[in-house]
């Protein structure tokens, strides 16, 4: 299953595997430059069904850090352009994450020993923006409340950025809805406390969501697919956002036109209690798969090739998307491929290496 190709629309997918969408932290102004070139073209040249470029903020202050990926202007599309070509050249699909960091925003890169919000003398920027003015942890910042027009105007951001990402050639855009940035923040109890229409009930906190979607979705061309990650429980029960409303969000979202739920996890609040191990969310996934007969991604801690084809096999999920495996080797595809005894082709300038160097290409 791993390797039998998959149509999503009217695009073909070359085997089931992604490679999951991973903040690199190493731009200057949001500007994509060689560093993102070959971190991506690599992993396309290792066998990617889809390369999927990280979190790329739609606008200026919904970077996550000041270092952070952006398509918030047109003046990003010619260096997305490159990377975007180069990845279909390859074989594989580009997609890109569109996402707005909400709450979480202006904070240093991972690796800083810094920890929490930066502020202007090293990048940061205020105000930043959440449904309601609850900060994510004590070291973050106290964001401002969003007003109706300020919605809208997300709306707007997420739309201007999608028709650039089309205009820089990816076939596949995904909108970030997890991991406690700012659409997950309207959609959890723990961070949106609002008492208008975007608040309170599950038709508020999804109000957001879904009208970036349908104005996404309008642009975004029929026969290209449209993701959707979300953080499929927040770990918080009874409080937070958990699998039972996944299931009826996806529901609504197959409706409007989302063709894959990319299932993760967690993320709303620094310290809840999660249950990590290999394939830890794959039941998330299955349970939306099934229950909203919708194609879903399961991603977390997947590493090997028969964990990968099980959950496949099992029909748990439609794709399987890798993270950190991915960093650890680029080349993932073709040594699961050896694995499960799969033909792939490698690509022909080594050609020499592969198990049959007269199939390249
Ligand atoms: C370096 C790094 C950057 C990440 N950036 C993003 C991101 O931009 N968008 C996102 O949805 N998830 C992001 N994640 C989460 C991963 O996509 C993935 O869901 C998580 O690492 C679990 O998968 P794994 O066990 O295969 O690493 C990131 C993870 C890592 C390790």
């Amino acid at each position: 299953m791993l390797f039998k190709p998959l149509k999503i629309r009217e695009i073909t997918l070359r085997n089931r595997i992604m490679v999951s969408p991973m903040c690199q932290y190493s731009y200057e102004d949001g500007f994509s430059n060689d560093w993102h070139f070959v971190h991506l073209g690599s992993r396309a040249v290792g066998g990617a069904g889809i390369v999927m470029v990280e979190a790329t903020a739609v606008e200026a202050r919904g970077r996550i850090t000041p270092q952070d990926l952006g398509i918030w202007k047109d003046e990003h599309i010619p260096n997305l352009e490159r990377v975007a070509k180069f990845i279909e050249s390859q074989g594989a699909m580009p997609g890109i994450q569109l996402a707005h960091a909400g709450r979480k925003a202006s904070i240093f890169r991972s690796w800083d020993a810094r920890k929490g919000a930066c502020d202007g003398k090293d990048g940061g920027w205020r105000p930043v923006v959440a449904p309601s003015p609850i900060p994510f942890a004590d070291n973050y910042v106290v964001p401002e409340v969003l007003s109706i027009d300020g919605i809208t105007k997300i709306t707007d951001s997420f739309v201007k950025a999608a028709r650039r990402a089309l205009k820089a050639g990816f076939r596949i855009v995904e909108i970030h809805c997890a991991h406690g940035y700012l659409l997950h923040e309207f959609l959890s109890p723990v961070a949106n406390k609002r008492t208008d229409m975007y608040g309170g009930s599950f038709e508020n906190r999804i109000r957001l969501p879904l009208e970036v979607v349908r104005a996404v979705r309008q642009l975004w061309p029929e026969h290209l697919p449209m993701f959707m990650r979300i953080s499929a429980t927040d770990w918080l029960e009874p409080q937070g956002w958990d699998l039972e409303q996944s299931v009826m969000f996806a529901r609504i979202l197959k409706k409007e036109g989302i063709d894959l739920i990319d299932c993760s996890s967690g993320a709303m609040v620094p310290n809840a209690k999660i249950p990590v191990g290999p394939g830890y969310q794959v039941f998330l996934s299955e349970r939306i798969h099934k229950e909203a007969d919708i194609m879903t991604g399961t991603v977390g801690i997947i590493t090997q090739a028969l964990q990968a084809e099980t959950i496949l096999v099992n029909n748990q999920a439609s794709i399987i998307v890798i993270a950190r495996e991915f960093l650890r080797d680029p080349y993932w595809p073709m040594h699961a491929a050896l694995k499960l005894r799969e033909g792939i082709k490698w690509p022909c300038p080594y050609h020499l290496a592969s198990p049959t160097p007269e199939d390249c290409g």
